[in-house]
């Protein structure tokens, strides 16, 4: 895959309404989603459910973990477009996008895919998912700055329409002389879909920085060495009445630990003056640990959520 089936957004949902406003949906079929799913993946395809009348179909939080399977079942004939992630985010369940995309194609269901809380931290592969849209703010596993993400255009959809008409996706762009020859013709590949100031020179040089970063420590590794630490999370937690979905149900950078009791809202904050950064997401405790954490860092969370399991943390 070259550059020319990558556009510049400004976030996922941007990425995401790109797909929405291309993608064909008819009457009597629906659209896929999974349960909990991100906001910006869920909006876009709620509105468009809504104008088709093509109902949303959500897949339901399976009782084994299994998002993949769940998701294979729940792909019927009549599905028009899966929406999905590759870790589905209050879980860190995650999904086989290789055998997904498989599916897809052979129902003639588009795959769009919101990559934000996987890529640049879990390996994947547009050549063998084959996704017809996918898209990532970079301002998580990819490092770099808010306001910026990158989203992959299947070649055919590159001649669709973009969500605005901007003078820098034209095919005269280049040639500042010739701006005001307008042209009906946007520029190669999946340009036409860049944003407006996509030559953000503030935030661009991060992002490819942030890039070069992850190519230097190689994503399989970041996501062996981040997958040791929550391993090792994982089993000491469950000693403390947390759960989180088994490997390799569940992504090896995303450790989502739940427990039957209600998390308290003041959890983080409590956990913050220990010098240890959580999220509590529903109700699971998210942490996603990256290659400069350590063991020891992770022991003190344990030894953190042991004293709140025992009230005094
Ligand atoms: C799964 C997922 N997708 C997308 C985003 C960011 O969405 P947006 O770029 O639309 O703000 C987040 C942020 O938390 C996320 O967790």
């Amino acid at each position: 895959m070259g550059t020319d089936c990558i556009a510049i957004v400004p976030s996922a949902s941007y990425g995401i309404a790109t797909a929405a406003r291309n993608l064909p949906v008819k009457k009597g079929q629906s659209i896929l989603v999974l349960e909990e799913q991100f906001p910006s993946n869920y909006y876009p395809w709620k509105r468009r459910a809504e104008e088709t009348g093509a109902p949303l179909k959500i897949v339901a939080w399976p009782a084994e973990n299994d998002w993949t399977a769940a998701v294979l079942d729940s792909l019927t004939s009549d599905v028009a477009i899966a929406a999905l992630p590759n870790v589905q985010w209050t879980s860190g369940g995650r999904l086989d996008l290789v055998r997904i995309g498989a599916a897809c194609r052979k129902l003639g269901t588009a795959l769009v895919l919101d990559l934000s809380q996987s890529l640049g931290a879990l390996p994947f592969s547009v050549g063998e998912v084959r996704p017809d849209f996918a898209v990532a703010a970079s301002y998580k596993w990819l490092l770099g700055p808010y306001s910026v993400g990158l989203l992959y255009v299947g070649p055919k959809w590159q001649g669709g329409l973009p969500l605005e008409e901007n003078w820098i996706q034209r095919a005269n762009a280049r040639d500042f002389s010739s701006l005001i020859l307008y042209t009906e013709d946007y520029d190669a590949g999946a340009r036409r879909f860049d944003m407006g100031e996509r030559a953000n020179f503030a935030l661009l040089p991060a992002a490819v920085r942030a890039m070069k970063q992850l190519q230097e420590w190689r994503v399989a590794e970041i996501s062996d060495t981040a997958g040791a630490l929550t391993r090792h999370l994982a089993e000491a937690a469950a000693d403390l009445g947390f759960s989180a979905p088994p490997e390799p149900l569940r992504a090896p950078h995303y450790l989502s630990l739940r427990r039957q009791a209600p998390i308290p809202k003041e959890l983080p904050e409590m956990l913050a003056r220990e010098k240890v950064f959580v999220s509590v997401r529903g109700s699971s405790i998210r942490v996603t640990p990256h290659v400069y954490n350590t063991v020891d860092e992770g022991d003190r969370l344990i030894a953190c959520l042991r004293r709140f399991a025992a009230r005094s943390c």
